[in-house]
């Protein structure tokens, strides 16, 4: 029987995003095989790749990690009853195999005896044959072809991360993820974008609850909140509490940025990071008990000694209690001049929201130009993130006109560049002659038809913006923005 593989696990194997095997499906250069990828095709479509070294994977995944600022990710062992089972099911997979090789090696003895039986009576012609049969399969058994060699380095790195991480898919919604280390069915969702459904994160609320469609999953954490039997009945589990042996589906829904409720809480600034006079970062450790809900793109109200407003958020949903927000200088603004002034590590401040429907269109396959005017660059970074973890966009282009502040984390977008193949980073230089720069943007896109714009800067810079982009041959409903002055 042929080795079928899915294609999450396939990318991970080839250390490529999951969008550049579609494109290869869509192109025919990769075949499958009722969605799975056969271990032949696998070998055949990626020559390339040295399976019994992964110095090249660790080294891209290095990288990524610290371009994408994962300061949550571990890389630690799963859970040790989850260890256990998986290992036990590998143990019983591997007896199978075991038990099939001494099957065959029975049937290969009989058929020796077999040939040495007919031998007795034989013609020269058919003593001939059963020599030559009898050498072939001597030959072939002796010794490994090279393909089987590749074929077993294969499976030996698939087993490795089957044992490390386990595949999950949520329905209706079809999204897709890998539990890695020790973490539950809901963190590795929220790591890697996918904004599920919860509360209390820690087993008391019941807003987790989900059905396990298939596959198996183990307790981890205990939990106060108690399931009723009907609901366990059903295959309901926490996902806070939960982690997942082997690959699972789960049927959960997946919050819109109108599902997520407005919070409030109160959470401690972890660093102030000063730009330069005209800008700063604001880091904040949303509390273990009540972590902020929200989607990459949306906003939240700051309060601090009475004085508060109201900003876009820089980081990404999936950067677990860690939230930046990019405050700028402007005049009249308390809560902005009280972070100057005096805000340090460990004030409390107050936050409530989100707030805006500035977020990904999670459903679309079409490449993305982001447009960020200035500080415009905060919601425009969230969502870079958020479409990095959630491996959406065919391409992504982050152009960035800059104001009086400048690129003001410059390294990190090209960081961004450096780490994957589908990211382009334009800086734009600050210019009095806007009309004429958003030209020179618009001249890169000939087929601008096919793109998503997302695009955050003042009101009056994305008016005519959007003027220039749809002028060129962009539909009106794939311009998303966010005005930050409105
Ligand atoms: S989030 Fe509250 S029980 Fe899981």
């Amino acid at each position: 029987m042929s080795h079928l593989l899915p294609l999450s696990r396939v990318a991970k194997l080839v250390g490529q995003p999951r969008h550049a095997l579609q494109e290869m499906i869509r192109f025919g250069t990769l075949a499958t095989f009722d969605g799975m990828i056969e271990l032949d095709e696998l070998l055949r479509a990626f020559p390339e790749v040295t399976w019994d070294d992964d110095a090249e994977f660790r080294r891209v995944s290095e990288i990524k990690d610290k371009a994408f600022a994962k300061r949550v990710r571990e890389r630690a062992l799963p859970d040790k009853d989850v260890l256990v089972a998986r290992l036990n099911e590998l143990g019983d997979e591997y007896a199978a195999a075991k038990a099939l090789l001494l099957h065959y090696g029975n049937v290969m003895a009989w058929l020796d005896e077999k040939i040495d039986e007919f031998d007795e009576d034989a013609s020269a012609e058919t003593h001939h044959a059963l020599h030559s049969v009898r050498a072939f399969l001597l030959r072939n058994l002796a010794e490994m072809p090279p393909e089987a060699a590749l074929a077993q380095a294969v499976i030996a790195q698939e087993r490795i991360l089957r044992i490390m991480s386990a595949h999950v898919t949520i329905q209706p919604s079809g999204h897709e993820f890998f539990v890695e280390g020790n973490d539950t069915l809901l963190e590795a969702a929220l790591r890697n974008g996918i904004s599920l459904n919860y509360g209390c994160s820690n087993g008391n609320c019941g807003d987790c609850k989900a059905r396990v469609v298939s596959g198996e999953v183990k307790k981890v954490h205990a939990h106060d909140y108690v399931l009723k039997p009907a609901e366990k009945d059903a295959g309901m589990v926490l996902l806070c509490s939960y982690a997942p042996v082997n690959d699972v589906v789960i049927e959960a829904n997946v919050a819109g940025a109108r599902d997520i409720p407005v919070q409030q809480l109160v959470a401690k600034v972890k660093s102030v990071e000063v730009f330069n006079p005209q800008i700063a970062a604001l880091h904040i450790l949303a509390p273990r008990s009540q972590r902020l809900r929200f989607l990459g793109g949306q906003n939240i109200q700051i309060g601090f000694g009475g004085a508060s407003g109201r900003y876009a958020i820089a980081s990404c949903p999936c950067e677990d209690r860690h939230i930046e927000v990019h405050i700028p200088r402007r005049f009249g603004d308390a809560f902005a001049d009280a972070l100057f002034a005096k805000l340090s590590a460990n004030d409390s401040v107050d936050l409530e929201g989100p707030y805006g429907e500035f977020v990904l269109d999670e459903d679309s396959p079409r490449p993305v130009i982001f447009l960020a005017f200035g500080a415009g660059f905060a919601p425009i970074k969230s969502l870079i993130q958020h479409a990095m973890s959630l491996e959406l966009a065919e391409s992504m282009d982050l152009h960035w006109l800059a104001d009086a502040a400048g690129h003001y984390q410059d390294n990190l977008c090209r960081a961004w560049a450096d780490a994957l193949d589908n990211f382009n980073y334009v800086p734009h230089a600050p210019s009095d002659d806007l009309e004429a720069l958003l030209e020179s943007v618009v001249l890169d896109y000939p087929d601008l038809h096919r793109f998503d714009v997302y695009a955050a800067g003042t009101a009056a810079q994305l008016e005519r913006a959007r003027a220039q982009f749809v002028r060129a041959g962009l539909p009106g409903e794939r311009w998303f923005a966010d005005p930050m002055d409105a």
